[in-house]
């Protein structure tokens, strides 16, 4: 008997999460300098600053186990949302919230409906405890096609997810749409919105699904601190849902699962109006500014309420950007080989990228 043999199937066929390289190691491969990362939605203008101070702070303690209730995080982010402090579950990031639901509540022969392309760690997570997939392709344009999505509801399923606004295309549905959704989902199917961007989201008709909570208990929202908050590194996200649902993902939960700096980087994160505000400015002229440029080198772009853009470039576009240190995020995995996604920079970083694409384009031009 070989070790594979001892591997739950599901498990030993998981096709892992593909991260990108650390720029350190990729300058190193490549012999590049002064890179620039615009992959993974990160936020370029950093960890909020506040935020810093208070891990600094804080490192002197880290003898001590964290607050496994996260006391002052849940209570100072409980009376920003309007709900109880018994509705919020914290995580080491928003993806071990999507673990404990799926932990919760997915077993071998369950089925969990989700869009797709979405968030690369859905189908991890789904078949990581043996359940099955139901992937329901976006519209022509990138859009949840939320029609097909109710149609893939079967007796299995057991949770659905919706990602608004959605990873990698960047594009969201609004409320009227969503209502329609949720009023038709069965009440024994759990739904999960992952708004991971939701700070970024600018359309005025965004559902507001916290209000649906009271009304279909079986509902949550996903949000992180990775982002608009600038503590990708730290992770830290958190889940809002009814009290009763909360303390089933509690008892799935470890004790300690969000670090003790996590927590107090997140407290004074929300407290950064300056940092949040900069973040947000920064983000809205690179959008415009990458919406143009892009649309005059002739690529293609999708409408964007979050922290990146999805651009038509052409195959091949993210090797060859590579090579010149400007790292973007390839589509290939999701088939989508003449696609790339585009996290938004700082403005020199985007003008980098506006530069360095065109000498590229134009090279193809002048080859053809
Ligand atoms: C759509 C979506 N959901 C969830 C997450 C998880 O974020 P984190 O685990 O960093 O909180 C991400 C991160 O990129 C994301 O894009």
């Amino acid at each position: 008997m070989s070790l594979a043999d001892l591997i739950k199937p599901h498990i030993r066929s998981l096709a892992p999460y593909q991260p990108g390289k650390p720029m350190e190691e990729l300058e190193r491969e490549m012999g590049i300098r002064s890179s620039i990362k615009l992959a993974s939605n990160e936020n370029p203008l950093g960890p909020s600053p506040l935020a810093v101070e208070a891990m600094r702070n804080a490192a002197s303690e880290i003898h001590r186990y964290p607050d496994g209730a996260s006391f002052a995080l849940r209570a100072k982010l409980s009376k920003r949302l309007g709900v109880a402090g018994n509705q919020l579950v914290f995580g080491c990031g928003g993806d071990e919230i999507l673990e404990l639901i799926a932990k919760t509540l997915i077993g071998p022969g369950d089925e969990v409906v989700y869009g797709w392309p979405s968030f690369a760690m859905y189908p991890i997570v789904v078949q990581g405890f043996g359940a099955n997939s139901v992937q329901v392709p976006l519209t022509d344009g990138f859009e949840h096609d939320l029609d097909a999505m109710l149609a893939a509801i079967t007796d299995r399923t057991r949770v659905v997810m919706v990602c608004n606004p959605n990873n990698p295309t960047g594009m969201s549905f609004g409320a009227s749409e969503f209502e329609l959704f949720a009023a038709a989902l069965p009440d024994d199917v759990v739904l999960v919105v992952d708004e991971a961007y939701f700070e970024f989201v600018r359309r005025p008709d965004f559902p507001d699904v916290l209000s649906l909570i009271a009304k279909r208990p079986g509902t949550l929202v996903l949000r992180t601190f990775s982002k608009i908050y600038g503590l990708a590194g730290m992770r830290i996200g958190y889940g809002i849902c009814d009290a009763e649902l909360a303390s089933y993902l509690e008892r799935a939960r470890h004790p300690f699962n969000v670090n003790r700096m996590a927590e107090v980087a997140a407290l004074a994160a929300l407290d950064d109006a300056e940092h949040v505000a900069r973040t947000l400015e920064v983000n809205a002229a690179g959008v415009e500014y990458l919406t143009v440029e892009l649309g005059r080198l002739g690529v293609k772009t999708w409408p964007t309420d979050t922290n990146y853009i999805l651009a038509h470039t052409g195959s091949g576009i993210f090797e060859e950007l590579l090579e010149t240190g400007v790292i973007v995020r390839p589509m290939t995995g999701f088939g989508l080989t003449e696609y790339v996604r585009i996290s938004i920079g700082l403005p020199e970083e985007n003008e980098r990228l506006i530069k360095t694409l065109s000498i590229i384009l134009e090279s193809r031009g002048a080859d053809s």
